[in-house]
């Protein structure tokens, strides 16, 4: 396992970046012949992302074979301005040609723990296991100024142990109910990528790539790939540690 870290001098260039490297894991999937499994996360970072993609690369690549799930989703209706799909799929999915049934949302008004036990058989229905646990060709994070990745909050580390697929989580400030993968399925799969801007994070990413014992009480140091590549795409600021 090795940590790739790529720091680019402003958001844009970091997200354009991302774009390209996406799109050529696509590409190369394509080539393949194989099914390509992508997990988005949601917040504000992806947001400039998933526009590049769906304003410039619609067209650059053939999306039939690529599957979109969520890495977490809160537990509102599609159309609410807090739903990661709602946010993707006006910013990116409803710009490109891919079939509905690729897109593989997480059901955020249903009731969180009947979703929670739902998903994961959507998940291993286009997926291969390994470890008993789904693998994802890609899985892309974020990252929250405590240290936070997924839904799996300080405070929330049985989460990044658990044994399920996906598990009901609650934001500890607004008490939000998430629905998030686990710490064993983001660790399975091919590859993991964080996606983070802002100096309010550079402290937490230098504790974490020092790898040091107190950096444990951020899950996002949790994140270590059991087979596959963990890389780091930053802005100037997140990388000024
Ligand atoms: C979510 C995300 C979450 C996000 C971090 C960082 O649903 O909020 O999936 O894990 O990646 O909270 O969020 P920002 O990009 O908004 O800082």
């Amino acid at each position: 396992m090795h940590d790739s870290i790529k720091i680019f001098s402003t958001p844009y260039e970091l997200a354009e970046a991302l774009a390209f490297d996406l799109v050529n894991k696509i590409k190369e999937a394509d080539k393949r012949k194989s099914l390509f499994t992508v997990a988005l996360s949601g917040g504000n970072t992806p947001k400039l992302l998933f526009s590049l993609l769906g304003d410039h690369f619609a067209s650059s690549v053939k999306w039939n074979m690529t599957h979109f799930f969520w890495v977490d989703e809160r537990c509102v209706p599609p159309d609410n301005p807090e739903s990661n799909y709602g946010m993707t799929k006006q910013a990116f999915l409803e710009k490109i040609d891919i079939p509905d049934s690729n897109i593989h949302r997480i059901k955020g008004e249903d009731e969180p723990e009947k979703e929670a036990f739902r998903y994961p058989g959507e998940i291993k229905s286009f997926t291969r296991l390994k470890n008993g646990l789904p693998v994802f060709d890609l899985v892309l994070l974020g990252m929250g100024e405590e240290g936070h990745t997924a839904s799996i909050f300080p405070g929330n580390e049985k989460l990044l142990n658990s044994d399920k697929i996906c598990e009901v989580a609650i934001h500890p400030v607004t008490g939000q109910k998430r629905i998030t993968l686990t710490g064993k399925v983001i660790n399975n799969a091919v590859s993991i990528i964080f996606h983070v801007t802002g100096k309010n994070k550079a402290g937490i990413i230098k504790e974490i790539l020092e790898r040091k014992e107190p950096a444990l009480r951020f899950p996002a140091d949790h994140i270590v790939p059991v087979n596959g590549n963990l890389y780091w795409y930053l802005d100037k600021e997140a990388g000024s540690f």
